[in-house]
Order: structure tokens, then sequence, then C-alpha cells
């Protein structure tokens, strides 16, 4: 029988399982045209309320990985770890856990992608850097990683391109929301980047894409799920997305932030995040025999000052200025100051992480269209967290930013954005779960 379009959308609309053909099929078809948008569309509403079961899921993340390039990183000696977040409002991380587990022997050869939304992206962070290149030739990539350790640049293959264009459709049909396709679209990605090890960050809260943890854990399993049926070793760490991450968000300030993390003078919890997953990061590459040894390899390369080093070192290969690391005022910072202030006496008990994104990226740090312009020194720094005693008046965060208007607007949005109680309260744990093969 000739396999047509309407009979994949009509299974799946009726909870009948796909075959790998099937799905091949229909993916492979969009991709070429021959599968029209509202068919596509149709299929990934129905996906979305039947869901998929795990070797469906498998099957379109193999299909969506074949549709571009897989890069090859076989001719870098040794296991290349990746660390891949969910995407958050202040998340650094990488800077900082990329640089760790360099220090402790992991192969980091990481691609990492922009801004947008209300969420960062590394390769913006990275740019706020005067000179930093986050674009090199494939041979300057491969010798820096075996040089250095570690190396972030941003895509250049043809990456999934299924997922693209499935992406796109996802985003104007409310399909987004769906664990069968978020893990399949990710590891599609993960998959054909060319890493041998990944440490999932999986965000729960506010800020994140899961807002609930149980959603979050079945995301978690799933792409280590797919990551183990691959031969790739996986581990997932379910973390809290509340509040935004470190003291800072907004591109240069989260540089700032990340270097003094890595001097040891990070938000604490923030700290302790960072180092479980350089942890986790530095066992999956067999740099030691146990998580506890990682553990306590990662804080010594904190510690010692060789991360910072390992920073230093990346930033100044890849035509950064690596003074920065020392003189802060190197980088862009917007010119005027804004001081959030208590509005009255008590303890800090929730700093909405969404609405600190939304306010940051209306400060000109992120893009709501694919073609702004970033104004890489806005943003916001953190004086008090969650679980802080204030008095009114006390500054809980400082604005910097450029332009009065967007100042307005930042201003609207973090309306009630932070919630002042009268008693203590216990704050949430940072690393709420860890999922592992
Ligand atoms: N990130 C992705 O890459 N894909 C999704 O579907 C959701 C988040």
């Amino acid at each position: 029988m000739v396999l047509t379009a309407y009979d994949v959308i009509k299974k799946k609309r009726d909870s009948l399982p796909l075959t790998e053909e099937e799905i091949r099929f229909l993916v492979n078809g969009y991709v070429s045209g021959e599968v029209a948008d509202y068919q596509m569309a149709a299929f990934l509403m129905a996906v979305f309320l039947n869901g998929m079961n795990e070797d469906e899921i498998l099957w379109l993340t193999r299909v969506m990985r074949d549709s571009g390039d897989i890069v090859d990183l076989s001719d870098i000696v040794g296991i290349k770890v990746d660390k891949h977040s969910t995407g958050g409002v202040g998340d650094k991380t990488t800077l900082i856990v990329g640089p760790i587990a360099a220090a402790a022997g992991a192969i980091v050869a990481k691609m990492s992608g922009r801004a947008l939304g209300h969420t960062g992206g590394t390769l913006d962070k990275l740019e706020s850097i005067p000179g930093f290149r986050v674009e090199l030739s494939r041979e300057e990539f491969v010798e820096q990683v075996e040089e250095v350790g570690i190396a972030v640049i941003g895509q250049t293959a043809n990456i999934a391109p299924a997922d693209k264009k499935i992406y796109a459709l996802r985003d104007v049909t409310a399909t987004i929301e769906s664990i069968p396709l978020i893990a399949s679209s990710i590891m599609s990605k993960k998959l054909a980047s060319g890493a041998d090890r990944f440490v999932f960050d999986v965000k729960v809260g506010r800020g994140a894409f899961m807002q609930d943890i149980e959603d979050a854990r079945e995301l978690a399993y799933y792409m280590v799920k797919i990551a183990d049926m691959e031969g790739k070793k996986a581990v997932a760490l379910l973390t809290n997305m509340d509040e935004p991450l470190g003291w800072a968000v907004g591109n240069s300030l989260e540089v700032m932030d990340a270097i003094d993390t890595l001097k040891g003078k990070g938000e604490p919890h923030f700290t302790d995040k960072c180092l479980e997953l350089a942890s986790w990061m530095i066992y999956l590459a067999n740099e030691a025999e146990s998580i506890d040894e990682a553990r306590e390899k990662a804080r010594e390369k904190l510690e010692s000052g060789e991360a910072l080093d390992k920073l230093r070192e990346m930033i100044e290969r890849q035509g950064g200025d690596p003074r920065v690391v020392e003189d802060y005022s190197l980088l862009p910072k917007g010119e005027k100051v804004y001081e959030f202030k208590a509005s009255r006496d008590g303890y800090i008990s929730a700093i909405d992480a969404l609405k600190v994104g939304r306010a940051v990226m209306l400060l000109g740090a992120g893009r709501q269209k694919k073609e702004d312009e970033i104004d890489y020194g806005v943003g916001a720094w953190f004086e008090r967290k969650v679980g802080d005693e204030v008095k009114k008046g006390d500054v809980i965060f400082k604005l910097y930013y450029n332009d009065e208007n967007k100042l307005k607007k930042a201003l609207e949005e973090l309306a009630a954005s932070v919630v002042i109680f009268p008693e203590k309260i216990e704050r949430e744990k940072m690393i709420l779960d860890i999922v592992e093969n």
C-alpha cells in the first residue's frame, strides 16, 4: 500500500503507534515540500494530544538528526563531553563549568546558541568580550580543543534542518510544549553535534520551559534514554529556575559574574550548582573514578584558580582581550543605573525569573526578532536573593541601561517581580533530582 501523509496523521490521531518508516516518510516529505504545512501541523497537534512511545521518539530524533550535517569530532582524541541547558535566566553556566571541567582534563568542544526570547545565549555573552570570535575554522577549533581543552563556538554546520522547519511550525501552532517533541528536537541537534557524552541541565520553574517537576523528569528521562539508545552516556540534572541564576542577568554582566564565580565570589547556591554540573562532566569524561572523586576535583580546580586560568586562556585563544578577567572596565556596561528597592521590611520569598528575563530583554540584552541588535552592557545585578532579609529602601538589584524608554518598559515588566514576606522562608534546593541511564 502506498503511504500517504493522511494515513500517518490519522493513525496518530487515533493513538496508534507509528512505524519508523511512517515517521521517516512524514518528516522527510515535510523537508522536501511534499508534505504540506497544514498536514505537518495536524500531525504535530496529534502528537501533542496523544504523545509518542519511546521508539517513536527515537525514530523522530534520528530522522531529524540525519536531515543535515553530522559533526565528526573523531579526529580529536579522547571523550568529548558536552553540557546542554534547556534555557534559563542568567544562565552563564557554560562559562564556568566548561573551564572547570577542562581544567580537570575533560575535552569540551562546544557549540552554543544565541539568545531568543527571555533566555540569554552563550554566544552573545562571549561576544560582549572585546575581540572574542565565536566563528573559528574547523582547523582552529580542533587545534584549540586539543591544546587548551576547551573551545566554544557558534554552530556553522547545517544541523538538523528538519527540526528547524518543524520548530518554526510548532511555534505558531501551539505545539511547542510537548515532551516527545521537545526531547526529539533537542536530541536531534545534540546527536549531530559530535559529542560523546552529555550532561543535561533541565531547568524547572518560572523562568523555564518546564514549570513542573514531573514534566521535567519525563523530559530528562527521554533525553537520557535517547542518548543511551545511541550509545552515548548521559545524565540529566533537574535544577531550579524560579529565581534568576547567580548575581547577574545580561550579557557582559554575566561574563563578570562568571569570572567572579571562578574567583570564588559567585552566588553560593549557583556556585554549588556549577560545581555539580562540572563534576558530572568530569566523571563522564572518565577523569574521575567516582562522582565523589569528580566533585573533589571540580572544587579543587575552582579553588586553585586553574579553572579561571582556563577561561582566560580560552578568551585569549579566541581573540578576546584576556585582561577582562582582571579589569571589568574593559567590558561594556550600561551608562545609567536604576536601583530597584525593597518596598517593605521582610524576607525575599520570590524573584520571578521570567519577569526579570523579559525585563532585561526589553532593556536591549536580547532579541525579540532574529535580526535585533544586542546592547551588551545592559542588565540586572542582584545585591539580594531569595531568603535574604531586607529593610524598606534596600537595593535588591541594579539595572544598568542606556535608554530611558526601554527602562520604562522594563520597569512595567518588573512590577510585582519581587515578593517580600514577613517571615523567612526555606529556599528551594538548586538541584532537584538527577536522572541517569
Ligand atoms: N529547545 C529545543 O531545541 N527544542 C524544543 O523543542 C524546545 C527547546
